[in-house]
């Protein structure tokens, strides 16, 4: 896990728009949220894994997150929070739901937004991530949003620019918005996570979600098992406090939610499994083990989803599942991260 980051907002002037903290949208004022204030629980300028975040943290990025939520459900769904600065998402890997969160989160806030697509860049003429970033900072950007196949790419780059950055998905090492987002969801949902049993159930090894979740879900008191075959479940992950099963069947009866998860095939040394077919009928989620679950269990996806295998369509679309609130949710923790680690203070 990369080590936390510590340092101090260098910009701690007060917020010449305390209405747009925590709160803002909902007419609140900022009070102890606000940037000058000494006891705001949120000073980084980098998002870059969840390991890292203490419970305050997150608890401050959600409320900020729940007043920019609003803000989506206007007419005019925009906010001058990030006025004149500019977000660049930095995308070396394929997405359709981060990116398109962040450039809405990014546009609500009335930043501007570049996309990058590292498949149509310099990068085919051998750039380095450096190269490129420091170039696309020198036209005057202020966020970096960057997805990455190299484990640790965001950090190595936060030590070396001036402009935030925020890890939008390093390999298979963090997705922290994800794992945000997700708790943020069954908070909402269930109200806590306090002793709840979280299962999160497939290719644990090559998803940076998992490992996101697991330490967002852990921070707020759930129990978390996570589940599937024992090639794509490292049992070395029981060291940070999570249990480990091999068998969905078990666990399906006690657990109150269940994160399902893409097998990464793109990640994926071959012969970790013997086919998706075996896989399906151990680990998918289907109508009949729902019959088998708790009757409020709720079921959450971060996407993209390969309906038949790790579940199917029945159960994607049904009642309990809250595939779409996850991403409705991201919109405004993603709009949360951009707008804290900015410093509130655009
Ligand atoms: C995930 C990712 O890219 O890590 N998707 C996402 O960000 N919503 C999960 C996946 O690709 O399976």
């Amino acid at each position: 896990m990369t080590p936390p980051s510590r340092e101090p907002h260098p910009d701690s002037r007060p917020n010449p728009r305390p209405e747009v903290v925590a709160g803002a949208a909902t007419g609140a004022s900022a009070g102890a949220g606000a940037p000058g204030d000494e006891r705001r629980p949120w000073r980084r300028r980098h998002l870059l894994d969840v390991a890292s975040l203490s419970r305050e943290e997150i608890e401050f990025l959600f409320e900020t997150a729940r007043s920019f939520r609003e803000v989506s459900t206007r007419s005019v769904k925009k906010v001058p929070a990030l006025r004149g600065r500019v977000v660049v998402n930095l995308f070396y890997e394929p997405s359709t739901r981060t990116r398109i969160s962040f450039t809405l989160a990014a546009q609500r806030l009335s930043a501007d937004v570049v996309d990058f697509n590292g498949e149509t860049s310099s990068v085919k003429k051998g750039e380095t991530l450096l190269d490129t970033a420091r170039n696309i900072i020198a036209m005057g950007v202020d966020t970096v949003v960057l997805r990455h196949p190299a484990p640790g790419a965001p950090q190595f780059l936060s030590e070396r620019v001036q402009a935030c950055v925020i890890n939008a998905g390093d390999g298979a090492h963090a997705h922290p918005t994800q794992g945000l987002l997700d708790l943020f969801t069954v908070i909402d949902k269930l109200g806590s996570v306090e002793n709840k049993r979280i299962a999160i159930v497939g290719d644990i090894r090559h998803s940076r979600v998992a490992r996101s979740d697991m330490w967002a879900f852990l921070r707020f008191g759930a129990k978390v098992v996570l589940v599937g075959p024992p090639t794509l479940v490292p049992s070395s992950l029981r060291d940070i406090g999570v249990d480990v099963s091999y068998s969905l069947d078990e666990v399906l009866p006690e657990v109150d939610v269940l994160c399902l998860l893409r097998i990464q095939s793109e990640r994926q040394e071959q012969g970790l499994f013997p086919s998706l077919e075996e896989y399906s009928r151990l680990f998918g989620l289907n109508s009949e083990r729902m019959r088998r679950a708790r009757p409020d269990v709720l079921v959450l996806h971060p996407g993209p989803i390969n309906r038949g295998i790790e579940i199917t369509p029945e159960v994607a679309d049904g009642p309990r599942s809250a595939i779409l609130e996850q991403v409705t949710n991201g919109l405004a923790v993603r709009m949360a991260a951009l707008y804290l680690t900015a410093g509130g203070d655009a």
